[in-house]
């Protein structure tokens, strides 16, 4: 048994885009499971544009990573070690992880076991840390308890390939909504399109005026904007919010890069008074007590193929760096996973 383990940490600070030297990759002693602890081998770990939010050292509504501290991110992992009376060798669990080979963790914080039921219904393990995870649970909350979403209504998602877009635009659909996306590049566009049924899509990198692209899409105005990508974005789309319309503040990505000063402002603010428009952002884990009834769902529309997943896989502990940075430049197509070791026979 391998008594070291490898993650990658913070190298430096990270001014503007993230580049892979920004990151370090570290040897330490793998520790045995003491009693109330185990051990987990990561089988995949995730890459989320949130954190480059938490590594510039400043302002981060999850709080700045320190130099040196192990980069976090979501794993689905194995447990190999316990001495924990919850976790057994052999547990597949999604859990908050990172960008390491091994989990060692005491049972609390964000740890859930895959149920195998769904496993065996077709429900690849990858989900668990996408549409089931922390950007389904987004799409989710902020559709529902944020949105207020509703049979009739305009919905303009935007980054809407990505797992939170393009779930939220699905949640749309089900809903009876018109659900108009905007993503980048004709691959993207096709599959929303074709596959995940969105009724409109514009692909933003080709469109010439993209405020006419949408306007045109959404001829009666936009009752629900699930904004992914930031203050630009918003403020392009708040002269077409319908009477009381809803903005859901989800993400920011093209915002992280910059540094707070250069953030484009808000200019069309006057459409909050004039057409009680509301604006609020979510961070999900808000929501964690209603995670299991959402992911029910999300899971049985996943087995019945009524609900599209895109994962795509990188490969190794050595890709992580690389394929998050990628994440700003649009590489990714769907949720973003770097394999770390085969799924359990
Ligand atoms: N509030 C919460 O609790 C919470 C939780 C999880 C995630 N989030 C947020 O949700 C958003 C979506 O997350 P995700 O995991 O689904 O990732 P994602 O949308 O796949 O994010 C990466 C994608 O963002 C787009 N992008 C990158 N740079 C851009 C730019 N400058 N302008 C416009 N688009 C850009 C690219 O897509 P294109 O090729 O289409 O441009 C890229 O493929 C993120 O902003 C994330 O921070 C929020």
């Amino acid at each position: 048994m391998t008594n070291t383990t490898r993650q990658w940490v913070l190298a430096r600070h990270v001014e503007g885009a993230p580049v892979p030297e920004d990151f370090r990759l570290e040897t330490s002693d793998l520790p045995a499971a003491e009693e109330g602890r185990f051990v987990a081998r990561t089988i995949l770990a995730s890459v989320d544009p949130g954190m480059r939010s938490r590594l510039s050292g400043g302002d981060s509504y999850a709080g700045a990573m320190k130099l040196g501290e192990g980069i976090d991110g979501f794993a689905v992992a194995q447990v190999t070690d316990s001495g924990h009376p919850n976790f057994a060798v052999g547990d597949v669990i999604a859990a908050g992880g990172g960008w390491r080979e091994h989990i060692v963790s005491d049972g609390r914080g964000f740890i859930q076991k895959i149920p195998a039921e769904w496993t065996a219904r077709g429900v690849p393990l990858g989900a668990w840390i996408g549409v089931l995870g922390v950007p389904g649970m987004t799409a989710w909350f902020g559709m529902h308890r944020v949105a207020q979403a509703k049979e009739g209504d305009t919905l303009l998602v935007t980054s809407a390939a990505g797992p939170v877009g393009a779930t939220a635009g699905q949640i749309g659909k089900k809903l009876g909504m018109q659900v108009v996306g905007v993503a980048g590049g004709a691959r993207k566009c096709a599959w929303l399109r074709d596959e995940a049924g969105f009724d409109a899509v514009i692909d933003y990198k080709s469109e010439g005026d993209l405020t006419a692209a949408i306007a045109a899409a959404c001829p009666k105005g936009v009752d629900v904007l699930f904004d992914n990508v930031g203050n630009e974005s918003i403020d392009r789309v708040l002269p077409m919010m319908r009477m009381r319309g809803r903005i859901v503040v989800s993400g920011q990505v093209a915002d992280y890069n910059l540094e707070p000063a250069d953030r484009p402002g808000l200019k069309n603010t006057s459409v909050f008074i004039t057409h009680r428009v509301r604006m609020e952002g979510l961070v999900v884990f808000d929501d964690i007590r209603q995670f299991p009834e959402a992911q029910a769902q999300l899971a049985a529309w996943i087995a019945d193929g009524s609900l599209k997943i895109a994962i795509e896989e990188t490969d190794g502990l050595a890709s992580l760096p690389e394929a998050f940075c990628g994440l700003f430049r649009g590489e990714n197509f769907g949720r973003r996973l770097a394999r770390l070791s085969p799924d359990p026979a």
